[in-house]
C-alpha cells in the first residue's frame, strides 16, 4: 500500500513508529521499500556518502533531482522525501517554492524536508499552500554546521532546549506533517514528541520519537568515514563488498574468473570459418 502523509498523522494518533531510511540510488531504494520501510528520504548526505564532499553544503538542486528520481523509480509503497539543498530556499520564499515545486515536478517526490525553524516558517507555509508536503527538520541542522561550530549535539542548556521546543511548536503551526529531530538529547526529545500533534522522526534524538531515521550506509556498515554514537550497524556490508572485490582482483590476474559458467560458446565449424 502506497503510503502518504495521512499515514504519518495516523501512525502518530494510533502511536505506531514510522522507519525511514534515506537512500539516494534506484537498487538500495527498491530493497529499502521491499523490505516495507514507511518512507525514504533522500537526503543531503548524499553529498558525504555518495560523493564524497567533507559536508552537505556542497550538493546542488541538480543533484537532489538526479538522485531523487532514481530513488522514485524504484520506490512502489514508501512516500518520497527530497531534501532541499543548502541555499534552495534561505535565500527566498519564492525560491524555496520554486525548488521545492522542482523536487516535486522533475524529482517525482511526494514531499520535501528542509533544516530551520522559527526563521524558515515562512517558507514551510508557503511551500505547504502550494499543495507541497513540508518535513520540518530541526536540532543539529548539518547544513547549518559553520554557524553551529561543528556538527553537536543541541538543546543541551535551558535556553537551547526551550528554543528547540518553540521551534517544533512553530513548524507545527507552520503546516509541517512530521519534524526531524537530529542529534537531541533523548529527554527533550521526548516532551517535544509529547507536546507536538506531528510526528517527530529521531536521528539521535532517542526512543520516544515518533519514528526513526538513519543514513543506510551507517547502518549497513558501507560508510567507512566517520560513524556518529547514534549508529547501530545492522549489518557490516562494506567488509562483504572488500572481499568480495579483492576476491574478483585475485580471480582476474590469475586467470580463474570468468570459468566456463560465465562464457558463452560458438560453434566450432563457425570459428574454423574465420580462419
Ligand atoms: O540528509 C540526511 O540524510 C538527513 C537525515 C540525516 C535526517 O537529513
Amino acid at each position: 500500500m502506497k503510503k502518504t502523509i495521512l499515514d504519518f498523522k495516523k501512525a502518530k494518533e494510533n502511536n505506531e513508529r514510522i522507519s525511514m531510511l534515506t537512500a539516494y540510488d534506484y537498487s538500495s531504494a527498491k530493497l529499502i521499500d521491499e523490505a516495507g520501510i514507511d518512507a525514504i528520504l533522500i537526503g543531503d548526505s548524499l553529498g558525504m556518502v555518495s560523493l564524497g564532499y567533507e559536508d552537505t553544503l556542497s550538493v546542488t538542486m541538480e543533484d537532489m533531482i538526479h538522485h531523487t528520481k532514481a530513488v522514485a523509480r524504484a520506490t512502489k509503497n514508501a512516500l518520497v522525501v527530497a531534501d532541499l539543498p543548502f541555499m534552495s530556499y534561505q535565500t527566498s520564499v519564492y525560491d524555496a517554492v520554486y525548488n521545492a515545486g522542482r523536487l516535486i515536478k522533475e524529482g517525482r517526490a511526494h514531499a520535501v524536508k528542509l533544516e530551520g525553524g522559527i526563521e524558515m516558517c515562512d517558507r514551510i507555509e508557503a511551500i505547504v499552500k502550494s499543495s507541497i508536503p513540508v518535513m520540518a527538520h530541526i536540532g543539529l541542522t548539518p547544513q547549518s554546521v559553520n554557524a553551529l561550530g561543528g556538527f553537536k549535539v543541541q538543546g543541551k542548556d535551558e535556553k537551547a532546549a526551550k528554543a528547540l521546543i518553540e521551534a517544533a511548536k512553530a513548524v507545527e503551526k507552520a503546516g509541517a506533517f512530521a519534524v526531524v529531530l537530529e542529534c537531541v538529547p533523548a529527554k527533550l526529545a521526548e516532551i517535544v514528541t509529547k507536546e507536538l500533534n506531528i510526528p517527530t522522526i529521531g536521528i539521535g534524538a532517542g526512543a520516544q520519537c515518533d519514528g526513526q531515521v538513519l543514513v543506510y550506509q551507517d547502518m549497513i556498515g558501507m560508510f567507512s568515514g566517520f560513524t556518529p554514537k547514534f549508529v547501530k550497524k545492522y549489518a557490516n556490508i562494506g567488509d562483504m563488498m572488500k572481499e568480495a572485490f579483492e576476491e574478483y582482483n585475485k580471480e582476474v590476474k590469475n586467470g580463474s574468473f570468468p570459468s566456463q559458467e560465465h562464457t558463452f560458446k560458438i560453434s566450432e565449424d563457425v570459428i574454423e570459418k574465420l580462419y
